[in-house]
């Protein structure tokens, strides 16, 4: 494990380049198993996801140490009416988990967000039931947990209870 990692890491956005390193944590089924990703087994995956999602993606950016790519951190503001929300998603890779690296990266992404997208004033979050370390990080950044949505998602071959969390621009973050 690195040390310091948590002092170290930065946003980008991803590149062609980084399949390689995106490979190890996304065909990792601990990363994968509580995440809408799906578990890659090969490279062509890896360059198609980041060619066809993560790059075109409004905000998806690439977590790094010494710029190579250890997880990512996206929101997704919707479109149309809908447009003053946003989805928030992160995905590490297990060897860095519990170093408080993805609390500080979506509090920068989050702020990011609301400084480029000022029409968005709700930032929120769906987390499995079982998942409470993601749960643990939307209320470690202020997050409220508003609702159990249940038998909301079909994911990794189950039906799955969802917690949703949801913060506004007004809230403040711990
Ligand atoms: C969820 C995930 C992103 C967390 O990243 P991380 O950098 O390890 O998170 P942090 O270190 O910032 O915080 C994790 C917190 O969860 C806690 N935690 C971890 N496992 C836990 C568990 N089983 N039960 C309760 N709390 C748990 C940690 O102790 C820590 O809280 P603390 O700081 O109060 O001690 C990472 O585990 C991951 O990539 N998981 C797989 C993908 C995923 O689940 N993505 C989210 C889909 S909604």
């Amino acid at each position: 494990m690195a040390t310091n990692s948590l002092e170290i890491c930065t946003l980008r956005p991803f590149r062609i380049s980084d399949a390689d390193d995106f490979l190890i944590y996304a065909g990792d089924e601990k990363v994968t198993r509580f995440s809408r990703l799906k578990t890659l087994t090969s490279k062509e995956e890896a360059i198609s996801q980041i060619q066809n999602v993560f790059i075109p993606h409004p905000y998806f950016r690439s977590i790094c140490i010494n710029d190579r790519s250890i997880g990512y951190v996206f929101f997704k503001p919707m479109s149309g009416d809908d447009k003053r929300r946003a989805e928030v998603g992160y995905v590490l890779a297990k060897e860095y988990w519990g170093q408080g690296i993805v609390t500080r990266v979506t509090k920068m992404a989050i702020c990011d967000g609301f400084k480029e997208f000022p029409d968005v004033v709700r930032m929120q979050a769906h987390v499995e039931v079982d998942n409470k370390a993601s749960q643990r990080v939307l209320e470690k950044i202020g997050f409220q947990r508003e609702a159990i949505l249940r038998k909301y998602t079909y994911n990794k071959g189950e039906i799955k209870d969802l917690v949703m969390y949801g913060l506004l621009s007004t809230d403040p973050m711990l």
